[in-house]
């Protein structure tokens, strides 16, 4: 959510640090900030506002030094104003902090902190660990152990990068339930929240695990355990991940590039080794029930699989929202539960996953982000490999994991003896020219979809609707069009409508379903009723059709025409449209596409 950046250079590295702020503006802010080490003492300088404008204010590019550390807040604890910005100081000024994450127990900190004194000059929960950490170097005068001494007071989720003046050649920095990653180079070496921070700099990377803190120097760094206070020795990672692709290639959003990624994130998605997929499909025979959980786009992701599993492999596989999950906690020892996080960090599944553990239930996962806390804390794995989602809504990542999804539910189907092994390796052959039907479609049918997001961007308010598999993909759909566009769009089952949300329909609201084709001819029926309601109450339609369905066609308001092809793969190639549609809708009301309004990429608190 927030970014956290530290550089230790034997040059000055305030430009390098906006640099690093920069790249990790994706990751969804309020405010930054940036403090360096010089002339001993240590100079900060922070606001409200993006990178540029807090750099035209603050003016980061003029500050001195070779050592710093450097934020962008999404806040948790305190309004967006100045003073909550981060860095953070001690009331002496020798110790200076930026935090991710949320210090549960700071109340009671801050309260013993101030009978000693301290003074608290923000709202935020972060500030006690400055002072703490100065109380604690009072102690001892040591700064690695009150460092440490500090960190084992604290309670809750944090990364943190630390400088002071009683050691000026080193950067401090420890993880727990926040995400923390070292870059190193020739003589300068990096601290930030995420690999994109670094990237342009370097690819060797060490990914830090809970527990583990840091000393950064220019020409040096050294991993210790907290409980042993004992060195560790981590792998440096060659990330493959190269710039070029972690920019917009060209695209004018993220989004937009991200959508056009697809066939390439499908292809990976499909050469997903064999050995994997089974590896977890092997988990829906041996346990006694399974299910799948995500929150926002990857609990729609969750609930496709819940349509494929019943299927390909006729087996209810109940999907939950990561958020409810541990009010539920549904599994027991012998059970079985698949997570989906495009980030692996997402603080609602990283629950979910301790509370299905807490109650022995296998766990497995499917991940974009290699070195994610998630890919580290459940039993098994798979990286879906769609490169990096920048764009703060979802859209390749989804896709993948559905494609991933779709592979573990046929080999589920195989293994249970509900299709052949046959009938499993064509739909694999299916699924290979399925990249090339989304390059088509993306390639023949954007300006169709633009021009009909043009006519329609003053529409305030939407339903979108679908039966069967269609309806989490209408529930998705409905997600991206509020999140980029912040209009209102309810997702709900076709057949639910007439149960009460028809109260709404008049000649203002539009409709817009999600419909198989004919040959699909129970659920072409069903939707296509709940079509004919719609009209009935003079409210608008869009569908979605084949060119040659002149039944539904003229039923329509608006038709987005689709491909023939592969029956089975039609809901996917919708989702992509209703991407598409929502895309260019925004862009049609001008607004901030890849950074909406309110949200953050990774939400890391609860
Ligand atoms: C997607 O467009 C949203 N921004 C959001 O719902 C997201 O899918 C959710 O927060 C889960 O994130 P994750 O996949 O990184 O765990
Ligand atoms: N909890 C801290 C704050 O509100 C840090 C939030 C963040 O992760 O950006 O300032």
């Amino acid at each position: 959510m927030c970014g956290i950046s530290a550089i230790a250079s034997h040059k000055l590295v305030s430009h390098k640090l906006l640099m690093t702020l920069q790249n990790l503006e994706y990751r969804g802010y309020d405010s930054c900030g940036m403090a360096l080490f010089n002339d001993n003492k240590i100079t900060l300088r922070k606001n409200i506002g993006t990178v540029d404008e807090v750099n035209s204010l603050e003016r980061f590019e003029g500050m001195e030094g070779t050592l710093g550390i450097a934020h962008t807040r999404w806040a948790t604890h305190g309004g967006v104003t100045k003073e909550n910005s981060h860095p953070h100081f001690s009331n002496n000024e020798e110790f200076v902090i930026v935090h991710n994450g949320i210090i549960s127990n700071y109340q009671q900190i801050q309260s013993n902190l101030k009978d000693k004194g301290y003074r608290f000059y923000s709202e935020t929960d972060t500030e006690v660990f400055s002072n703490l950490l100065e109380e604690e170097y009072s102690k001892t005068k040591d700064v690695e152990t009150a460092f440490c001494d500090a960190i084992e007071k604290l309670e809750g989720s944090f990364a943190i990068a630390m400088i002071t003046i009683h050691q000026p050649d080193t950067i401090f920095a420890v993880k727990k339930d926040s995400p923390l990653v070292i870059g190193i180079n020739d003589g300068v070496n990096y601290v930030s929240s995420d690999i994109n921070a670094f990237i342009s700099e370097t690819r060797d990377t060490i990914i830090l695990d809970d527990y583990d803190y840091v000393l950064i120097k220019n020409d040096d760094y050294e991993i210790k355990n907290l409980k042993t206070r004992q060195k560790v020795s981590k792998q440096i990672v060659q990330v493959q991940w190269d710039r070029q692709t972690a920019q917009m290639g060209g695209f004018s959003h993220y989004m937009l590039k991200e959508i056009f990624d697809q066939p390439m994130t499908v292809r990976n998605a499909l050469n997903i080794p064999a050995a994997q997929i089974e590896s977890i499909a092997e988990k829906f025979i041996t346990r006694k029930q399974s299910f799948c959980v995500g929150v926002g786009t990857t609990y729609y992701v969750a609930m496709v699989g819940t349509y494929l599993f019943s299927e390909y492999a006729d087996l209810y596989v109940p999907s939950i929202s990561a958020d409810e999950y541990p009010s539920l906690i549904p599994c027991s020892h012998d059970d079985h539960v698949l997570f989906f996080s495009q980030s692996g960090e997402t603080y609602d599944t990283r629950m979910a996953i301790r509370a299905a553990k807490s109650k022995g239930a296998a766990t497995s996962a499917v991940v974009n982000v290699v070195g994610s806390s998630i890919s580290q804390e459940v039993d098994d794995c798979i990286f879906q490999g769609s490169g990096p989602e920048i764009c703060v809504v979802s859209t390749k990542a989804a896709v993948s994991q559905i494609i991933i999804l779709w592979q573990i539910a046929l080999e589920v189907g195989v293994l249970r003896n509900k299709l052949s092994r046959k009938a499993a390796d064509s739909f694999k052959d299916k699924f290979n020219e399925f990249s090339e039907t989304i390059e088509r479609v993306l390639n023949e049918e954007s300006g169709n979809i633009r021009n009909l997001a043009k006519e329609t961007s003053h529409i305030a308010n939407w339903l979108f609707m679908g039966k069967g598999i269609y309806y989490p993909i209408a529930l998705e759909s409905a997600l991206k069009m509020k999140e980029v566009t912040y209009l209102h769009a309810e997702g709900l089952p076709a057949g639910f409508l007439k149960h009460g949300t028809l109260a709404m329909v008049d000649e203002n609201m539009y409709s817009l379903f999600f419909l198989p084709f004919k040959d699909d001819s129970d659920l072409y029926k069903s939707t296509l009723m709940s079509i004919e309601e719609v009209k009935a109450r003079n409210g608008k339609v869009i569908g979605f059709c084949s060119e040659e369905d002149h039944e539904i066609s003229k039923l329509l308001d608006h038709a987005l025409y689709i491909p023939r092809g592969n029956p089975e793969l039609t809901p996917l190639i919708q989702l992509i449209i209703a991407q598409l549609f929502s895309y260019y809708s925004a862009l049609n009301l001008g607004l901030n596409i890849d950074k909406p309004r309110n949200l953050a990429k990774s939400v890391t608190v609860g």
